[in-house]
């Protein structure tokens, strides 16, 4: 069993100027998750009749994006290509303190303690990460459509991006391009999203600009600290086609 002590971002609401509290934690298992270490936590505040530590998760197995924590310097935490959700307390020591924060990011504004609201993702995406469907009754089925295996693979990648928003997290720019580029490549490498290609790339990259994200630089701190291992290749590519569409309008 290990002893702990968590020192963790506490805010109560958006204009509240927050501050780091020391929490020590006993008789906590290797072996559970980093959540779970947390649930502890919180149910021992509660039985104190104290406030428990806010922190978002949903899945807890990797899939929805949501667990976005800042743990010792590092999203996501110490392991790489994998979420906070999916780390373990055997990544620790005994007698370790473990620092715990939100995501931040101007675009990402604390709701609660270790919440933040991502919701300028949700508005990039709909700005244009979506495809039309023709459901005229002509409707093609997908798989006769033919794809080169290359393609195939390297869009299904790009679609792995969780939008846990750690790229962002990580860049000293706090830039949203490898989210960015990830979902702008998964359809531009396929058929199917060609006919808003043009529309895509131009409406996405201002939203991303509006909501106040920084510029790139090439640091490439997204795809070392991105969960699913997220390649800068996208980045390259989301740049092309910008420029391509550029042109064209
Ligand atoms: S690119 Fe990686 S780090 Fe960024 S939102 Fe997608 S999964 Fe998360
Ligand atoms: S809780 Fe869903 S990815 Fe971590």
């Amino acid at each position: 069993m290990m002893n702990l002590t968590l020192k963790i971002w506490r805010q109560k609401n958006a204009s509240d100027k927050g501050k780091m509290v020391d929490y020590p934690l006993s008789g906590i298992s290797p072996d559970m998750s980093f959540l779970e270490m947390l649930d502890v936590l919180n149910q021992e505040l509660i039985g104190k009749g104290e406030e428990p530590v806010a922190f978002d998760h949903d899945c807890r197995e990797g899939i929805c994006g949501t667990c976005s924590l800042y743990i010792n310097g590092r999203a996501h935490g110490p392991a790489t290509k994998i979420t906070a959700c999916q780390l373990h307390m055997r990544s620790f020591k005994d007698g370790d303190t473990i620092y715990i924060e939100p995501w931040r990011a101007e675009a990402f504004p604390v709701v609660k303690d270790l919440i933040v609201d991502r919701s300028s993702f949700d508005r990039i995406q709909q700005a244009g990460g979506f495809i039309s469907v023709n459901t005229s009754g002509n409707t093609q089925d997908a798989n006769a459509i033919p794809i080169e295996k290359e393609n195939a693979d390297k869009a299904f990648d790009a679609a792995t991006c969780i939008g846990c928003g750690a790229c962002v997290a990580s860049c000293k720019n706090s830039s949203a391009m490898l989210f960015v580029s990830a979902k702008v490549s998964q359809f531009a490498l396929l058929p199917q999203g060609q006919v808003e290609a043009t529309d895509r790339v131009l409406n996405m990259v201002k939203q991303m600009d509006e909501e106040g994200f920084g510029n790139c630089t090439n640091t490439g701190a997204c795809e070392v600290e991105c969960p699913k291992g997220i390649s800068l290749e996208n980045i390259a590519r989301m740049n092309r086609e910008y420029l391509s569409a550029s042109l064209k309008g």
